[in-house]
């Protein structure tokens, strides 16, 4: 592809970005369960993937621990946005503990389809990062059914029972041309595989991808807020190298951008992940201001509207409070 023509300084911002309604319920999830019973309130696990998400909750009182073990007996505990395994609950149980289920929707009709899966004793292809909590959760809904295929290069090396009962789902923040191809490669090895009910890559993972892929040739480079363990963020950064960006970084904070990624670049695309609240955008968009960039576009291909409500124990409390 030709070089872009430089136009100037400018900014295109891609919209959608930030907080999904997953992220937002989650966030929402354990203020008010602060606000109602007071800190500290246990997390187990980042309730979204994002540093100044745990870091400004964590002032509040919130306290985030790897496992359930690490909750005092008969605490009050919040599930994170990534959900959990039925062991995961049980061991939550077996402490006593008040759990608070943020699970976003979006995961939960994931672990449904695993386990209608399971029940008809179908080889379930989880495509997905292997090791990420969603991931965890949702294999542990069907252990013994379930796969996990990381990539298309792991597609040869899956075995199953029987090659026509073999049914494919997903992680639901990953890349969508990389999935298309994993599936892609899985129908070759097993022409009958079945899809999965529904799209399980969620509507804002797709839709922050459609928007970066939209602005990125137009970029010499692309930002991405996010942190690194977040899955949505990363991806993002791929789709925009993909997509012609010429160079994409991932950072936290626009204390973390270098002054020389600037070098010779006319026009900055800027996004985050689902899981960033949109001050640390502006922040970002301020240092780019403050350095000519401060001409902004904005970039929309889709418009979202999606709310979810709020957890239905934490709904409960909420109305017993009054
Ligand atoms: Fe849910 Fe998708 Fe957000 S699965 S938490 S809506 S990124």
């Amino acid at each position: 592809d030709a070089a872009p023509v430089p136009t100037g300084k400018r900014v295109l911002l891609a919209a959608p970005r930030g907080y999904c309604a997953g992220v937002d319920r989650a966030v929402i999830a354990v203020e008010k369960a602060l606000d109602l019973h007071g800190a500290p309130i246990y997390v187990r696990k980042e309730i979204v993937h994002n540093k100044y998400v745990v870091e400004t909750l964590t002032e509040r009182g919130a306290i985030f621990v790897s496992e359930t073990d690490d909750v005092p007996e008969g605490a009050r505990v919040v599930f994170s946005a990534h959900g959990v395994s039925p062991a995961v609950v049980e061991a939550a149980e077996a402490r006593s503990l008040v759990t608070i289920d943020a699970t976003c929707p979006l995961v939960t009709k994931v672990h449904k389809e695993a386990v209608r899966f399971a029940d008809e004793d179908y080889d379930i292809l989880l495509i997905g990062h292997e090791g990420h909590e969603e991931v965890e959760g949702t294999a542990g809904e069907a252990p013994e059914h379930i796969q996990v295929v990381n990539s298309p290069e792991d597609v040869d090396s899956v075995t199953v029972r029987d090659p026509d009962k073999v049914v494919w789902i997903s992680q639901t923040t990953l890349s969508v041309d990389e999935t298309m191809e994993t599936v892609r490669r899985l129908r070759e090895r097993f022409p009958t595989l079945q899809d999965p009910p529904s799209d399980d890559i969620c509507y804002a993972t797709q839709n922050r991808q459609v928007a970066v892929k939209k602005l990125a040739p137009a970029c010499d480079l692309v930002i991405v807020v996010g942190s690194t363990n977040s899955s949505n963020s990363v991806r993002l950064v791929e789709v925009a190298l993909d997509a012609g960006a010429r160079a994409s970084y991932l950072i936290d904070y626009a204390k973390e951008m270098d002054e020389a990624w600037l070098d010779g670049v006319s026009t900055v695309g800027v996004t985050s992940g689902a899981s960033v609240p949109e001050i640390l955008v502006d922040d970002v968009l301020k240092f780019l201001a403050q350095r000519g960039y401060s001409d902004v576009q904005e970039v929309r291909t889709a418009t979202e509207d999606l709310m979810f409500s709020l957890p239905k124990e934490l709904r409960a409390d909420l109305k017993q409070a009054g």
